[in-house]
């Protein structure tokens, strides 16, 4: 019996985890395969009542009680510092050592790209370092609240943590017959990681000779995904500039409604988040697109072995679209439950 966490978490995190868990459901009893869910109230609200993120204790539960965790967003406005998003998500994160963040945009609807004549074949999957870099919490503020105040905040990179996404993003790109490899970086400035990465780029390159290596300087990236995204392939880099750039690959190939993402560590545990956040803007109001929840469901299941079951749900996202069954921000009409209905009931025909 697999066991998956389902986290709604703040804002539209709720409001699109319940149409994912309804579409995990559907797809579930449409194959005959054994699925639990449990809902788990991680959120700004438990937070502001009871002053606690989440324990210790919760999150080795997480890990050892389930296969995977599926989160739809954290961040809430009445917690400025964020505390509890860090604590929940960025903990997980480097608790259960979930060194890839695999963020896959791929152009399933040309009209939805804000680009001009966007090519239908723009297919990008990003492999952003998920435990290191800027994101590591090294640093310190000094004299802080005065005019001399101080603030540091070291990027972190070790051998072994480029070694390890360079080489999934690799593996990847052999696996899916890839024929590139871009590193991100800013080596141009960052010197010293950017020597490490390019290094270990090569190395482990080196051993994959069918896959062509390039890398880029992050904001001739940036420029580029908006000039050619459907040039680029596999894209691996640093956890900062992964989180920016999947929000633009997102955004060339849909928008921030419809791109899902995993934190993986293989073999071992899983969580998965629409790279959207809480949305507080459009939050209770019905209206959050759930696609890229769904996509995450689909993610989910693979990650199970459950690969029909996750082949019917990915197919749900295009089937969507092109039947105009889609909330606002696609241009549809429906609300973010009339999607999860309209899906599970396509699910369960
Ligand atoms: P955001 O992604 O929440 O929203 C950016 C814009 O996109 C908003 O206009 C929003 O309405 C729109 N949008 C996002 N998701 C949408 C959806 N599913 N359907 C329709 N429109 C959607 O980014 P933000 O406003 O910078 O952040 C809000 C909060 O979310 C912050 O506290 C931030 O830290 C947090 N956040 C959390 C995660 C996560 O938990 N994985 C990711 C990103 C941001
Ligand atoms: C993401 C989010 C998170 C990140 C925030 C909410 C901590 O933006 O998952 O992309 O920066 O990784
Ligand atoms: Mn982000």
């Amino acid at each position: 019996m697999a066991r998956v966490a389902l986290i709604g978490g703040d804002g539209i995190g709720p409001e699109v985890v319940h149409v994912a868990a309804s579409v995990l459901e559907a797809a579930a009893e449409r194959h005959g395969v054994a699925l639990t869910l449990h809902h788990w109230d991680l959120c700004a609200d438990r937070y502001l009542r009871e002053g606690i993120t989440i324990t210790d204790e919760e999150r080795n539960r997480l890990v050892d009680e389930y296969d995977a965790a599926l989160l739809g967003a954290l961040g809430d406005p009445r917690v400025p510092d964020n505390v509890h998003a860090r604590d929940i998500l960025l903990g997980l994160r480097f608790f259960a050592d979930l060194y890839i963040n695999f963020r896959p945009c791929r152009l399933v609807a040309p009209a939805l790209s804000p680009l001009k004549d966007p090519d239908p074949a723009t297919d990008i999957v990003f492999f952003r370092e998920n435990t290191e870099g800027l994101y590591a919490g090294l640093g310190g503020s000094f004299k802080t609240g005065t005019p001399h105040e101080i603030a540091v905040e070291e990027s972190l990179n070790t051998y072994k943590g480029v070694e390890r996404i360079v080489r999934a993003a690799f593996e990847h790109a052999d696996r899916t017959s890839r024929s590139r490899v871009t590193l991100v970086d800013k080596a141009n400035v960052l010197s010293y990681e950017g020597g490490l990465w390019r290094r270990v780029f090569a190395e482990v390159g080196a051993g994959f000779p069918r896959i062509a290596r390039d890398a880029m300087y992050v904001d001739a990236m940036a420029m580029d995904l908006v000039r050619r995204p459907q040039r680029y392939e596999v894209v691996v880099t640093s956890n900062l500039f992964g989180d920016i750039l999947s929000d633009l690959g997102a955004q060339v190939t849909g928008g921030l409604g419809l791109a899902p993402s995993g934190n993986l560590n293989p073999g071992s545990w899983a969580l998965f988040e629409p790279v959207h956040g809480s949305a507080p803007d459009i939050a209770g109001k019905g209206i959050a697109n759930p696609l890229a929840a769904v996509g995450c469901a689909a993610l989910v299941l693979r990650w199970l072995g459950m690969d029909a079951a996750a082949a019917d749900v990915d197919a749900c996202v295009p089937a969507s679209i092109r039947e105009g069954v889609t909330t606002a921000d696609l241009g549809g009409a429906a609300t973010t439950g009339e999607v999860g209905e309209w899906m599970a009931g396509r699910l369960r025909d």
